[in-house]
């Protein structure tokens, strides 16, 4: 008998595969779809400081420029101060996915400034999320801010919000940090419950005939997996957090390398745009032939197993993979 369930931000999941935050996830028919077909938990699509404010200003601007003529339709709206239609929206949709699914509900949350991030975490909370993921978004396009400084506010606003909530927190990191291994381990100490790596970035491309800066967004492929396997193998040696693998993971061999390298979890979004809600039904069931074929019973047992700690060549995780890779690679046709 095959268990594919896991642990992941202190609830249990009846199989390791998120819908991870996406567009997809602001249906709370989707949502249903999603745990019909095995989700073990969702990630909500964020809520992004920005749209909060978009939202709250076009209110406002609605609201005066028909102050006059308007007056009694305008007082059906409540104060600003007391209601800002984003956010509402947003713990609203918690509430109906809690209510609409059986399985842990996680909030996503995209703030600028610390005050906001712990306004809307607590309301998260408050809303019933069972965790909340901030995903933080700092550019490095400064000259001024060093990449210490960087990671020193990324702790202290982890830090600021984890003393505000009784909910786990995981945190969505970006690839880019110089020494991931000793920031990884300060969020651990500042109270993260898991990291969700990576998240994937979306560089604006350069139109030749416009000569503008255009944005450009595509689905992402397996390829992109091992960058995550190499954190999540070396990370998870040592830290005792939960990992959460975003980026790449479209088939049930994406998933248990993931496993294997240590993730609690695997999360996807582009496989479900690309193949319909449905996949989610087709990887769990390849993670369990491939694991009927090799004798593993349950998750645990196959977490980690490839490691850092475990894998029997670790030194292809450090500088060593460097040469063996070039050498790997034969020039043969390309005179
Ligand atoms: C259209 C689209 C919208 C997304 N929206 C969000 C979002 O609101 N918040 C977030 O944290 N990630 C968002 N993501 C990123 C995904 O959650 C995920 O981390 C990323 O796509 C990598 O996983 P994948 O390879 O399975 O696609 C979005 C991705 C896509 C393609």
């Amino acid at each position: 008998m095959i268990d594919l369930s896991t642990f992941y931000l202190g609830k249990k999941l009846s199989t390791p595969l998120v819908a991870s935050s996406s567009p997809l996830c602001k249906d709370i028919s989707n949502l249903k779809k999603m745990k019909e077909a095995g989700a073990g938990a969702v990630v909500l699509h964020s809520l992004f400081e920005e749209q909060i404010l978009l939202a709250s200003q076009s209110l406002d601007r609605f609201l005066n420029a028909g102050a006059d003529s308007y007056a009694e339709f305008s007082s059906y709206f409540p104060d600003r101060g007391t209601y800002d239609i984003g956010p509402h929206a947003y713990l609203f949709h918690i509430q109906a996915a809690k209510k609409a699914v059986k399985i842990p509900v996680i909030a996503s949350l995209n703030g600028t400034v610390l005050e906001s991030w712990v306004r809307y975490a607590r309301a998260m909370e408050d809303a019933g999320a069972d965790s909340i993921e901030l995903k933080i978004y700092f550019l490095p396009a400064s000259f001024e801010k060093s990449g210490a400084q960087t990671e020193e506010d990324y702790c202290e606003l982890l830090a600021g919000v984890k003393a505000q909530v009784h909910i786990p927190v995981a945190v969505k990191l970006a690839p880019f940090f110089t020494s991931l291994p000793h920031f990884a381990q300060r969020l651990e100490s500042a109270g993260a419950g898991s990291l969700v790596l990576f998240n994937r970035f979306y560089q604006p491309d350069f139109d030749l005939e416009t000569l503008e800066a255009v944005p450009n967004l595509t689905l992402s492929t397996s390829d992109e997996l091992r960058l995550r396997l190499h954190a999540v193998a070396l990370l998870s040696a040592r830290l005792k957090l939960d990992f959460a693998i975003t980026g790449g993971v479209h088939t049930g061999a994406d998933a248990i390398k993931a496993i294997m390298a240590g993730a609690h979890v695997v999360m996807l979004t582009s496989a479900l745009l690309r193949h319909g809600i449905g996949r989610l039904n087709e990887i769990a069931r390849e993670i369990t032939d491939w694991m009927s074929a090799h004798d593993y019973s349950s998750i645990p047992e196959m977490r980690g197993a490839m490691n850092a700690a475990n894998v029997p060549n670790p030194e292809i995780l450090q500088r060593a993979n460097y040469l063996k890779v070039l050498g790997s690679y034969t020039t043969k046709g390309a005179a």
